[in-house]
């Protein structure tokens, strides 16, 4: 489906659960309240949406979170969201620590692909930006979904002062693993906003400096806006994603359902679309109706650009954990 800029919104990001297991800084603090139970989608809320939004032209659906692999069942989720027709691809993004023991029934569901959030290759310094004692469990799953055959991405979020000098250890894990490597930078929004983001840009031309040979690599390599440069002997790329220093609305592809089933057409403004309430009406012909025109409404009210270079412009106050990122 077009909207009124003409761009194409064919990929959907599921949040499923607003838990998580780890409590990083700028996501999910110790002490954040949660969300009820009562007011999370069942998965049988989840597939009706998701099969809704095939009817409206997309094409490709990432499970988020909080951390989705702490709800019970995700990857039976993920099989069935895999069955519905005209569903291209079903991905996964994890913070890696339940991902080694529950791979063999993602894989059997047919996962696509994963992405893996991991801001620090040091033991002291991952408990200290996740608040958990879990890099080994990371390290693990990162060689385990290599072995199985599924793709596998790294997401990393530096942040000033804490975390800021590990890009050249975090890109190395291109060079190690056949796998791309991506600095994401810190969007303010929820507790992202108490801290500064380290430019891409910056981090690109110290990249630049220790390899001189870097070279723009122009392949398709997902769904989202990373430029991705290639580095001789590395096995994967490295990419960046700069929502705040390098705008890529032009080109948004996306829009995001909350855990409560809200859906957002930009992370940036608080305005949603009310799904649930389609969901639990009466007539269920009359809800699946209702969703997908929801959703239409969605895609059309996307507005052109978020205003992350204006924080008070910014309109949404939920915090990241709550969104899926
Ligand atoms: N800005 C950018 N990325 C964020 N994430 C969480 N909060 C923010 C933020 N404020 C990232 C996590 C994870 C992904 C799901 O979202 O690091 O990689
Ligand atoms: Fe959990 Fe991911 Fe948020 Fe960290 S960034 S608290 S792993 S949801």
């Amino acid at each position: 489906m077009r909207d009124q800029y003409g761009r194409t919104v064919d990929y959907i990001r599921v949040s499923i659960t607003d838990r998580c297991n780890l409590r990083c800084r700028y996501c999910m603090p110790e002490g954040i309240e949660l969300v009820s139970m009562e007011e999370i989608l069942t998965y049988e809320e989840i597939e009706r949406i998701c099969t809704a939004a095939a009817k409206t032209g997309i094409r490709k659906l990432k499970i988020t979170g909080g951390e989705p692999l702490v709800r019970l069942g995700c990857a039976e989720l993920i099989g069935r969201l895999k069955q519905i027709p005209g569903m291209e691809q079903v991905t996964l993004t994890t913070n890696g620590v339940l991902l080694k023991e529950q791979l063999p029934d993602l894989k059997a569901a047919g996962l696509d692909a994963v992405n893996i959030s991991l801001d620090s290759l040091d033991r002291e310094s991952y408990r200290k930006i996740t608040g958990r004692d879990q890099l080994p469990l990371v390290l693990e799953s990162i060689e385990a979904v290599l072995e199985s055959g599924i793709v596998a991405k790294v997401n990393s979020v530096l942040l000033k002062s804490v975390n800021e000098k590990e890009w050249e250890d975090l890109a190395g894990l291109a060079e190690r693993y056949p796998l791309d490597v991506r600095f994401i930078e810190m969007m303010p929004i929820g507790y992202g906003r108490q801290f500064e983001a380290v430019s891409n840009e910056e981090i690109r031309k110290k990249l630049e400096l220790r390899y001189p040979e870097m070279a723009a690599d122009e392949r398709e390599h997902g769904n989202g806006p990373a430029q991705y440069y290639q580095i001789p002997g590395f096995q994967g790329s490295i990419g960046f994603i700069s929502a705040i220093h390098g705008k890529f609305c032009g080109s948004c592809n996306r829009i995001r359902l909350t855990a409560q089933g809200l859906l957002k057409p930009c992370l940036c403004y608080g305005e949603t679309y009310d799904l649930r309430s389609a969901l639990r009406t009466e007539k269920k012909e009359e809800g699946e109706y209702l969703l997908q025109k929801q959703i239409q409404n969605a895609v059309a009210g996307k507005p052109e650009a978020h205003c992350f270079e204006a924080v008070q412009e910014i309109t949404e106050d939920r915090k990241m954990v709550q969104i899926g990122g």
